[in-house]
């Protein structure tokens, strides 16, 4: 039997004056909840307490009695009835404590768990600075768990061959089925005892198209009967980095992926299961990517259980940060390894596991140990690093290297060859981006251009490489982090997404690789203003269709085609918009071709160079227009008001239609905007209280009317629940580019809720 124990804990910021003035939280719960920037990271590092009381019935006599923690961070101490029944020592696993010995049966115990979050421990991730705020608290789920005293402790899942697998099972009892069933529930296999392996001919391959989850449900038996019963979820499928390539079940697959922390505003690591499942749906759906690193330490079982049912690759490694401790510091680094390992191999998602402190220097004596614990537990993944440096030494499968070498103009990636000399071992981008061009959504559009750009530019370098085996740039969303990193504010601005998970310009560059849903991006607002000299420049769309066709106040201008020129290798290359006259001067004005393009050329000439600088060249074309078509000087200025400058009469309307297989699949209107609204998404509205509160994502953006973000919107927003909701964070927020949002939890009670954001309101349906 599994109890969740989420509700009704006791907490205190001091342990040791004991729990007089504690107040009441649910789990997952965060120890401090800070702003959204500006931040003291000394608020949340703190040697706290967690208290919770329950009732063992009479009957659980003979029982064991287990709690199982799946996330306290940092080092928690475990108490039973004011008797020490277990400790542990890193934030990012699980660990499960026996408390039968100090349990009273019949009567009232009492849990206490002394959870130090100071980040002045002796373990990893810390001993030196890091890029991301290690928030403290008892922030994934816990578990009351009633055993019989031979219940099965653990099972390990092998991928040994593609349709084969090797389990383990800890377990005191002689007798052990275990049937493998199939989605539909049927038993496609059976086995018997403790260790065997099981090969399902018929069994259907997992796949980031086709993600076919089994289960293997095992059971210990006694005399017939079965005193205990665990059931994993895992797929068949093989994984292998090779030196030219990924390969899913031996089909290469260029890996696309991105990083991502397990961060929220305000509440840090501690959101519950809906929160966690739908970041992966977000790097699915909306970002395209097939592929999530784990940056810089195992995050929530939800998350990863998300990736396993939508088919995203995932890439876990050990916590860590650049540092190595002294010898019990890399202690508990090993032993973190095994645990990573033991508590996640069942995921068929996982397809590598980093056994190196993130871009930390060579330390063989440490990575000899963290390898062995890696192969000897999991023969079916292969073992890899993320580095900073070069030409290090390799004692992992596959070589992973942040490469931040692209600073706009060169070229997207370094060569395999100038990173490391082992031609023959696999090679991996862990990271690139990020800190070379941090980028405010409220920045300026030439920069969210150009950090676009770059990140279209890394992208196309990995699919022309064929010894890149894949690519995860940094990152998935801006995060919190120490005063050492970011813009001075506490944040990180390496996002394709913001802190809530709106998504930057950037965003598009990885959603319009996908196929799935039409995309069209628009890097321009088209608004002269916004740029030096009036001058917008190139206007880039990304997007999958086939092509965009221009439209100024609905003529068209021009099709343009994906710019294979300069993005030769991506699936999808932007299109690149240069032309703003295209066909008109001959549609509407009557000149003929050649006329056309040279009137053309010398306005956007004008343009550029501004009417004094005009280049010998354009002067020339001009001259002979007036010499041999009679075109005048006023000519041309009433051409460029009406075709460059677009002042005076209606606001200028550029309608940009993607078109695929001949049909407009999506469209885009940019004009001045005259009105901002607010438009509210929730990630869900139907929240049900299962074994802890639920939550959903509201994201909020300024839109005009034509549904383009209102970047420049920055009036106060004012957020209010009524019902049986709570909001999570401020109730007064503003908008940072035209976006922003806030975080929406259950409190237990069914109803109804409403939140209104401004004057939008949106019902609610609780279900507790
Ligand atoms: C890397 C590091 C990441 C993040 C990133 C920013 O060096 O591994 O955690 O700090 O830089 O670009």
């Amino acid at each position: 039997m599994d109890i969740s124990f989420n509700n009704g804990w006791l907490f205190t910021e001091d342990y040791d004056s004991g729990f007089d003035n504690a107040k009441s939280v649910r789990l997952p719960h965060t120890a401090k909840e800070i702003p959204y920037n500006y931040i003291d990271c000394k608020d949340y590092q703190m040697l706290c307490g967690y208290r919770k009381a329950f009732t063992a019935p009479a009957e659980w006599e003979g029982k064991r009695i287990l709690l199982r923690f799946d996330g306290a961070a940092h080092e928690a101490t475990v108490f039973c009835n004011g008797e020490q029944v277990g400790d542990h020592s890193c934030g990012y696993t699980a660990f499960t404590v026996d408390i039968t010995d100090h349990v009273s049966f019949g009567g009232e115990n009492v849990i206490d768990v002394r959870l130090d979050t100071r980040e002045s421990l002796n373990i990893p991730p810390f001993g030196f600075v890091i890029d991301y705020l290690c928030y403290g608290g008892l922030y994934r789920e816990v578990t009351l768990q009633v055993r019989d005293p031979e219940y099965i402790r653990e099972v390990l899942i092998e991928n040994t061959d593609l349709h084969e697998i090797r389990v383990k099972i800890d377990c005191p009892c002689s007798d052990i089925v275990c049937d493998i069933l199939d989605c539909g529930g049927s038993i496609a296999a059976s086995a018997s005892g403790n260790a065997f392996e099981l090969n399902v001919p018929d069994s259907r391959l997992w796949s980031v198209d086709d993600p076919v989850l089994y289960t293997a449900r095992v059971r210990a038996m006694r005399g017939g009967e079965c005193v205990g019963e665990v059931c994993i979820r895992f797929g068949f499928r093989t994984v292998r980095f090779e030196n030219d390539g990924f390969y899913l079940n031996g089909e290469k697959l260029k890996i696309r992926g991105l990083n991502r922390h397990q961060a929220y505003p305000y509440v840090g690591y501690a959101m519950p299961k809906s929160m966690q499942k739908l970041d992966a749906e977000i790097l699915k759906y909306e970002l395209g990517v097939n592929a999530v690193r784990t940056s810089h330490y195992p995050q929530s079982h939800h998350f990863i259980s998300r990736c396993d049912e939508l088919g995203l690759l995932v890439f876990t490694e050990i916590p860590g940060w650049q540092h190595i401790g002294d010898e019990e510091w890399k202690r508990q680094a090993v032993v973190n390894t095994g645990e990573m390992v033991r508590q996640y191999m069942h995921h068929p998602s996982i397809m590598l596991w980093g056994v190196r402190i993130n871009e930390s220097q060579d330390c063989d004596d440490l990575y000899k140990r963290t390898n062995a614990v890696a192969h000897l537990l999991d023969s079916g993944r292969q073992t890899s690093g993320v580095r900073y440096i070069e030409k290090s030494h390799l004692l992992e499968d596959v070589y992973a290297f942040n490469d931040f070498s692209h600073s706009g103009g060169n070229a997207g990636l370094k060569p395999k060859s100038s990173v490391t000399s082992k031609k023959h071992k696999p090679y991996l981008v862990s990271e690139c981006n990020g800190h070379m061009f941090p980028t405010k959504p409220f920045d300026d559009e030439r920069h969210r251009l150009s950090h676009a750009l770059r990140h279209a530019k890394v992208l196309d370098a990995m699919y022309a490489a064929d010894d890149i085996c894949g690519i995860f740039p940094w990152c998935m969303f801006d995060y919190n982090t120490h005063k050492d990193f970011g813009s001075g504010d506490g944040v990180c601005y390496h996002g394709v997404m913001d802190m809530f998970r709106n998504p930057k310009l950037a965003a598009a560059v990885y959603a319009s690789q996908s196929d799935e849903v039409p995309c069209c991006t628009v890097s321009s607002s088209m608004d002269i203003g916004e740029h030096p000299a009036g001058d917008i420049g190139k206007v880039y769309v990304f997007t999958n269709a086939d092509s965009v066709r221009l439209y100024k106040n609905d003529v068209f201008v021009r099709e343009f085609l994906p710019c294979r020129e300069d993005y030769p290798a991506m699936p999808h290359p932007p299109v690149v918009i240069d032309d703003f006259i295209g066909e008109m001067l001959e549609t509407q004005e009557g000149f003929d071709r050649k006329t056309a393009e040279d009137i053309k050329e010398c306005l956007m000439a004008v343009a550029k160079h501004g009417p004094s600088a005009l280049p010998p060249k354009i002067l020339a074309k001009y001259a002979k227009l007036m010499l041999l078509k009679g075109f005048k000087f006023s000519d041309g200025v009433e051409l460029y008001g009406e075709y460059v400058g677009n002042w005076g009469g209606e606001a200028t309307r550029w309608r940009f239609d993607a078109v695929k297989g001949g049909s407009v699949v999506s469209t885009v209107t940019r004009s001045p905007g005259q009105r901002a609204h607010l438009e509210v998404t929730v990630s869900k509205a139907m929240l049900s209280e299962g074994d802890t509160y639920d939550a959903a994502a509201v994201r909020i953006r300024a839109v005009d009317e034509f549904g383009n973000t209102a970047v420049y919107w920055q009036e106060p927003v004012v957020l209010q629940c009524i019902g049986a909701l709570e909001i999570i964070g401020p109730s007064i927020i503003s908008l940072k580019g035209g976006t922003g949002g806030c975080y929406v939890k259950t409190c237990g009670s069914s109803g109804t809720a409403k939140l209104s954001v401004n004057d939008v309101e949106i019902e609610f349906e609780i279900n507790a």
